[in-house]
């Protein structure tokens, strides 16, 4: 692994098995502390406005448990500010958000929400958060998010790992090896996340600058099914011992 690049694990996944039921677990405030274990360098975690997975206790919690620095990914609504600044997370990643979305889909569009975002960075700073800016890997959002006091960009992988051809995969793995080479030469931290898996993780990890994944999915999808065969097995003792 490149020396320096640092693992976000993001365990809304764990959340949202949890709301499913509306139980009390899985708790993602557990997950996070099993991940930190596992060596996770950082803890991120989306609040969302509709609050389908993580809820507002587990950030403040999360707060107050995790030992390494705690990213809260969120939209930059004046809702959202409040609630960053009451809990001061290290890092803040700004992403769009729209509520009919599975997921995140797409980067900000740092330029034409220049007006709204402004100011929602300014006030994050003020209170000596971090602040991230998920952006495509394009030069222009690139430049504005420079322009705009954030200090770092996590760059949208998601078009690469969809990437439906080898040619087009390629393509886009220079775009975001361009973005982030102006990124850095601008005084920008470089970040990148999204659909990254155990395979094309390895081609993101080499990106020059590169100093922090933030890796949800493919991570508590693993653990699902490499946890599952010793799940049953500890049923079928429960059960045995009845
Ligand atoms: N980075 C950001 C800004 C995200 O919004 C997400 C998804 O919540 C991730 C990283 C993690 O993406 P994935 O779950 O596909 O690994």
């Amino acid at each position: 692994m490149p020396a320096g690049l640092q693992l976000g694990v993001n365990v809304d996944h764990v959340a949202t098995i949890r709301q499913a039921r509306g139980t009390r677990f899985p708790d993602p405030v557990l997950a996070a502390s099993l991940a930190e274990l596992a060596g996770a360098d950082q803890i991120t975690v989306h609040l969302r406005e509709d609050r389908r997975h993580i809820q507002d206790r587990d950030v403040t919690i999360l707060r107050q448990t995790v030992q390494v620095p705690l990213n809260l990914e969120m939209a930059a609504t004046p809702e959202m500010v409040r609630i960053a600044i009451a809990t001061l997370p290290d890092t803040v990643t700004l992403v769009p958000e729209k509520r009919q979305e599975r997921t995140t889909e797409g980067g900000l569009d740092v330029v034409g929400q220049a007006a709204t975002l402004a100011p929602a960075i300014a006030a994050l700073r003020e209170a000596g958060i971090v602040v991230s800016l998920f952006i495509d890997p394009d030069p222009a959002q690139v430049a504005k998010s420079a322009e705009l006091g954030a200090h770092t960009v996590e760059l949208h992988t998601g078009d690469y790992c969809e990437a439906p051809t080898a040619l087009l995969r390629e393509q886009r793995l220079e775009q975001l090896r361009a973005a982030a080479e102006q990124a850095h030469n601008l005084s920008l931290r470089v970040a990148a996340g999204h659909g990254l898996d155990y395979k094309n993780v390895q081609e993101v990890a080499r990106l020059p600058y590169m100093v922090e994944l933030n890796i949800g999915h493919a991570i508590v999808a693993r653990a699902v099914l490499v946890g599952l065969e010793r799940a049953v097995r500890e049923m079928v003792e429960a059960m045995r011992l009845a």
